[in-house]
């Protein structure tokens, strides 16, 4: 990577330099320094999300159309694509869960108070349970953002590894997890993150554009030349990310707006989901074959900390490029 340019101006974030740099295929990047010493941070995922996409990233850039506009991405979660791309460009990013949209947005606008909120909790189970119940009490709707979000952070790294799991209720009801040493401050990563959420183009336009909502209020803003990118709750698997679930119907529907954007808009959508007969039939039945292409990816699967012994497993990409004469 090449640093753009000498004359940038200097962004600084919580005291700490941040600078664009040029990298061959992936346009701008952000880097920063370390906080507290010489190495440098860039922008990824700061949560553990149940479905994240960061082991995956090789097959996905070997997905990335050539596109000129917008950046789609309406299954945010831990936001491991959004984060590879090019933070010049114009990016659309959401997600149902609207707690998940409150997080980014404290890290974007109140990075120091969240720091130092993130600062005032413990690793121990009393205190996770004590900060667990929050949501179940009465002065839960006048806490602030940066309270709350702090919180969601700190659940996430202390809990039982990193679900995000609500009750009925939309109460959040995972257990501690003990760990020894778990990392929930992340100071120089919170830092990159913020500076990519920030950024503004030559003309002083913000580049990503973050909502909370179901994926069809970003995927209604597609038009030509943009690509979206899909990676919701997958078929047959762990859907309790908010109470309700993602359902075969909504698999359904969502395949039905895919259809929308491929015959009527014309952009390149990108897939991810699990590899089970419900995918294949909505993808590659008789009536929609011409439209899609279905590629079974390998993936290893995790259970906790280990490394599954369970044989091979893989999910699908499913794209429809071809039917519209994109190229990666
Ligand atoms: C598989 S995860 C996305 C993971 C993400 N790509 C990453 O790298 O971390 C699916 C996400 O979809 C969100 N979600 C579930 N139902 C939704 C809906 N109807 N509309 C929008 N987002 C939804 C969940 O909150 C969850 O964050």
């Amino acid at each position: 990577m090449k640093a753009i340019s000498k004359s940038q101006p200097k962004l600084m974030i919580a005291g700490v330099p941040v600078v664009q740099q040029k990298s061959k295929g992936n346009g701008v990047r952000l880097i920063s320094s370390s906080s507290t010493d010489a190495t440098h941070t860039i922008p990824q995922p700061f949560l553990k999300w149940a479905g994240g996409k960061r082991a995956l990233l090789p097959e996905l850039r070997a997905r990335t159309p050539r596109y000129t506009g917008k950046y789609i991405e309406p299954f945010l979660g831990a936001g491991a694509l959004f984060f590879d791309q090019d933070v010049s460009k114009l990016k659309i990013v959401s997600d149902f869960n609207n707690d998940l949209i409150d997080v980014y947005l404290a890290i974007k606008f109140d990075l120091d108070d969240l720091l130092q909120e993130l600062d005032s909790h413990v690793n121990t189970s009393e205190h996770y349970y004590e900060v667990r119940a929050w949501d179940r009490q009465d002065d839960w709707s006048s806490r602030t953002r940066v309270q709350k979000a702090a919180r969601f952070i700190y659940l996430n790294k202390t809990n039982y590894n990193g679900l995000y799991r609500v009750n009925a209720a939309g109460h959040m009801n995972v257990p501690y997890g003990g760990q020894v040493r778990p990392n929930w401050i992340q100071k120089d990563l919170l830092i990159a993150v913020s500076a990519f959420l920030n950024y503004k183009d030559s003309e002083g336009s913000e580049t990503t554009k973050l909502h909370s909502g179901s994926y069809k209020t970003a995927t209604k803003l597609a038009s030509p030349g943009d690509w979206v990118y899909l990676d919701p709750p997958y078929a047959d698997t762990f859907t309790n990310y908010q109470s309700g679930g993602f359902t075969a119907q909504d698999q359904e529907e969502l395949r039905d707006e895919i259809l929308r954007l491929t015959t009527e808009v014309g952009v390149p959508v990108l897939l991810s989901n699990s590899d089970v007969p419900l995918i294949h039939r909505l993808y590659q039945d008789k009536k929609h074959k011409e439209f899609f292409k279905l590629e079974k990816i390998p993936v290893t699967r995790y259970i906790g900390s280990r490394v599954s012994s369970r044989g091979a497993a893989t999910e699908v990409m499913i794209t429809n490029y071809k039917f519209l004469g994109v190229e990666v």
